[in-house]
């Protein structure tokens, strides 16, 4: 099978070093990329970067190798175009349709799906006829992602940073397996937890566990993709904030709890991809606790953490509020899914199955979904982002 084809556009802005990473990334994927960038691109990274980084000739004219027509023939061959970082300038020639250069010409001709990265300052994004520039693009079925928050250029900081290369891989990612889609979560709020609560034992040591929060930030990411607004409450996890998210950070299962039921208050669906502790020491030492090298270790006594799962699923804020859980199991793993969705009274069950080098911190995941009715969903091995869209899937299905 042919490599899917990207054409990878780079504006004039500093972030355009940030599209190298984004670069390398589509090509380790098995993408064939051909950058297309501007004149002023060229200013912050060198042609010669990034025709050795992709593998294929850069040119920012349309007057070079002209017998191939390449103004026509690189946007009408391209599977995606992405444009990363994306400037004012850029938003307002795409929107007005005008094609002075070689990647003005290349969004004209591409019938393929476009997305955009925009990076600029704060004030260049709000402006009106930036933000006019970008409804037009999304009404033409364009994505542009939304900036993130952030330091700029200088010592100032606010939105406009271009999002994490990461983040704007994931989008390409997504567009390209499923096409520009509706965003059927629009009017929607979700909310999501992810990574491993730390239970303290003293100011320096906690009881924790090996979760790495990918699988729930896959799923904030993809429904924020999808129209949703999101609430991420994040537990220890050290990633990025995926774009657009609304990401309250937490420690322990008892701040995860909070969090969750303030969010849940007024949403649509929980999701709980967290793994939160289920015992948490019954005390905490104010000061770090030595060893005394002529006595035995002191046994840690544990407490029950609350079920948040549980809590959410019997507490619903209406009835039509929909509860995911997950659930991480190394034998019998159908059996005690199923067992789990009724203990925990959810709708959605995702389990997986996990062994020493299954699913912790891995990008990739397999697993089946139980629904309260019975039903099983199989979800091949995959990228998380894959079983996240299956778990949005569901869910919108139970919205109905
Ligand atoms: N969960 C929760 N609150 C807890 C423990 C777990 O909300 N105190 C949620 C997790 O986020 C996950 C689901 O419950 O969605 C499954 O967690 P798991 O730890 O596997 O369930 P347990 O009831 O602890 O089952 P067991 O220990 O028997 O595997």
């Amino acid at each position: 099978m042919d490599k899917p084809r990207v054409v990878l556009g780079v504006s004039g802005g500093i972030a355009a070093y940030k599209a190298c990473e984004l670069l390398r990334r589509l090509t380790e994927s098995g993408h064939d990329v051909r950058v297309v960038p501007t004149a002023s691109a060229l200013h912050f990274v060198g042609a010669a970067t990034w025709s050795a980084l992709s593998g294929n000739p850069v040119s920012t004219e349309v007057w070079d190798d002209v017998h191939e027509v390449p103004h026509v023939r690189i946007g009408q061959h391209a599977d995606l175009v992405v444009v990363a970082p994306a400037t004012a300038d850029m938003l307002a020639k795409a929107a007005h349709g005008l094609a002075d250069d070689l990647l003005t010409n290349t969004l004209l001709t591409a019938r393929c799906p476009v997305v955009f990265a925009p990076a600029m300052h704060t004030e260049m994004w709000e402006h009106p006829a930036t933000q006019e520039n970008v409804a037009t693009l999304r009404r033409r079925g364009a994505v542009v992602v939304e900036p993130a928050v952030g330091r700029l250029t200088g010592v100032d900081t606010g939105k406009g940073r271009l999002p994490e290369p990461a983040e704007i891989f994931e989008v390409c990612r997504r567009v390209l397996a499923r096409g520009v889609t509706e965003p059927d979560l629009k009017g929607r709020h979700v909310v999501v937890s992810a990574g491993g609560t730390r239970e303290p034992l003293d100011p320096v040591r906690f009881l924790g566990n090996r979760s790495s929060g990918k699988q729930g930030y896959a799923l904030a990411r993809t429904a924020a993709a999808r129209g949703a607004r999101v609430t991420l409450v994040a537990a220890n996890t050290g990633l990025p904030d995926p774009a657009g998210v609304d990401v309250v950070q937490v420690g322990t299962a008892v701040q995860l709890r909070e969090a969750v039921l303030k969010a849940a208050a007024d949403a649509d669906a929980v999701v709980m991809a967290a793994a939160v502790a289920d015992f948490r020491p019954a005390a905490y030492a104010a000061g770090k606790i030595k060893k005394k090298d002529d006595q035995e270790p002191e046994p840690i006594v544990l407490v029950r953490n609350p079920d948040i799962l549980a809590e959410v699923s019997a507490d619903r804020a209406h009835p039509g509020q929909v509860i995911v859980g997950f659930a991480a199991e190394t034998d019998d793993v159908l059996a005690n899914g199923r067992a789990k969705l009724a203990r925990k009274g959810c709708d959605l069950l995702v389990v997986n199955e996990v062994g020493e080098r299954k699913t912790f911190g891995s990008e990739e995941n397999e697993a089946v979904v139980l629904g309260a009715e019975g039903t099983e969903t199989p979800v091949p091995h995959g990228p998380k982002e894959a079983l996240a869209e299956i778990v949005w899937d569901l869910v919108v299905r139970r919205f109905g």
